[in-house]
């Protein structure tokens, strides 16, 4: 378009970036919301990390070959030979890694702010099923170098199924394609990998982000003790959130360049189904269910203990709450007391039951027998209920708290629990999985 003088008129390049722009967004957002460190810009980096994920991924799929006998080498050419293979990579493999605990935190968050609440219920739930098909798009992207250390960590997490009682033989072969793993397990992982799971992904973050907009944006932050939503002052969307949520991008973008830059990711030697490697670990994020595995009958370990937890995380959000505490840090003064006792009382407990675990019973049987199923799972299973919901019920009646923040408690000590568990797999398990201190010796 001219303007009368003959030059070109920007306006309409400034209209077309609006118009997108406000296709995601409202025109006018609360000025509170803006504020750092009411979101962290968590999902803003998660969404870039994603976006990255997505633009390496189809980079890689030009070079990569999907069979036993190729895929290693492809992934050595890749790495080796092609102009900025490595780097491409690299940077894949961060991406991965970090939106895995980008959106670990911007749950917390969530959580912490009371954001799961009426009209954000649903939300909730759309969120959690992304949180899971990250896992999987994670965990079925990592077998594919076909390296020793992607084909024994899926080779053990696969194979944690066989303990399942009935479907779990069928559930493994199933997924591997055939009774071991193979060109089968391979084809199966590269088709869900790059096809099935980025389809669903997409889908559903663009529900999600249609149902942030639907609930009127992110939950406005409000003062503990203040009745209602704030009538907070409002301020445009463009330039105000755009020029943040850019900087937000840039910084992630920076961070995984470097990291990139600075740290290959690993690539073993060609997997050898022949000779596994002691310890055999699972991914670092399937680490707590390994370790469960370690304390807990494996009916427990992998299907009681993981299903219940995931069903009341789940749930959440539709239990009755008396009030709707959404926006405000931690509930309240009290609240945020309670968290720090229960944070602080749930990492030694955790860590002396693994002890003492570790001391009087290495392996709970995997039998499926009556004695076995009591000892090694329902006994043990009871008793930490029993720790946990005391130790809550205690802490409420100290601090007269209320329904909001005796369910934040609960959670807080199952989220520490299992981050120490899989803190424990990670760093403190080494040959036979046996305790050691990372850098060896116990
Ligand atoms: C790749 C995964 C995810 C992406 C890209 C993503 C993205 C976003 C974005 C951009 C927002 C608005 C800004 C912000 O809160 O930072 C948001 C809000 C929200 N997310 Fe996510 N999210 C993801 C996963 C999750 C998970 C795992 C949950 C919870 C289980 C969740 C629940 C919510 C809820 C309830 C809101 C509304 C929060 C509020 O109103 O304050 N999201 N998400």
């Amino acid at each position: 378009m001219k303007s009368k003088a003959g030059h070109r008129n920007p306006k309409p390049y400034a209209h077309y970036l609006n118009t997108f722009v406000l296709h995601f967004r409202p025109r006018t957002i609360p000025e509170g919301t803006l504020k750092f460190t009411h979101t962290w810009g968590l999902g803003g980096m998660a969404t870039v990390l994603v976006m990255l994920l997505m633009g390496t991924g189809l980079l890689l799929k030009f070079y990569y070959l999907p069979s036993p006998e190729k895929a290693y080498q492809s992934v050595l050419y890749l790495k080796n030979e092609v102009l900025f293979g490595g780097l491409v990579r690299n940077i894949h493999y961060w991406s991965a890694n970090l939106v895995l605990m980008v959106v670990f935190l911007h749950f917390i968050r969530v959580f912490l702010t009371g954001a799961f609440h009426a009209p954000r219920r649903f939300n909730w739930v759309v969120g959690l099923c992304i949180f899971l098909l990250l896992l999987l798009s994670n965990f079925t992207g990592y077998l594919l170098p076909w390296d020793q250390l992607s084909y024994w960590a899926v080779t053990i997490s696969v194979g944690m199924l066989e303990y399942l009682p009935f479907a779990g033989r069928w559930l493994q072969e199933m997924i591997q394609g055939g009774v071991e793993m193979g060109p089968a397990t391979l084809s199966n992982f590269y088709a869900i990998h790059t096809a099935v799971l980025p389809v669903l992904l997409v889908s559903l973050l663009l529900f999600h982000f249609w149902r942030v907009r639907k609930a009127g944006g992110v939950v406005i932050p409000r003062k503990p003790d203040s009745p209602g939503e704030n009538q907070e002052r409002r301020v445009p969307t463009i330039p105000h959130l755009l020029l943040r949520e850019l900087t937000v991008a840039l910084a992630v973008v920076a961070v995984i360049l470097v990291l990139s830059i600075l740290f290959e990711a690993p690539l073993m030697e060609k997997a050898n189904p022949g000779l596994s490697p002691n310890p055999t670990k699972a991914p670092w994020y399937f680490m707590g269910i390994q370790e469960l595995l370690l304390h807990f009958h494996p009916l427990f370990a992998l299907l009681v203990i993981p299903l219940s937890a995931l069903f009341f995380i789940f749930t959440l959000p539709y239990f009755h709450y008396p009030e709707n505490p959404s926006g405000i840090w931690l509930i309240s003064a009290k609240g945020r007391k309670m968290a720090w006792i229960t944070i602080l009382f749930a990492v030694p407990v955790t860590v002396v039951g693994i002890l003492i675990q570790a001391r009087f019973q290495p392996s709970p049987a995997g039998a499926l027998n009556v004695q076995a199923t009591l000892s090694g799972g329902a006994i043990p299973l009871v008793l930490c209920v029993m720790v946990m919901s005391g130790f809550c019920l205690i802490i409420k009646r100290l601090f007269s708290a209320d329904r909001n923040e005796t369910v934040q408690n609960f959670v807080l000590f199952l989220l520490t629990a299992f981050l120490v568990f899989t803190v424990t797999g990670i760093w403190f398990r080494g040959s036979g999985m046996r305790l050691m201190w990372p850098w060896g010796g116990m």
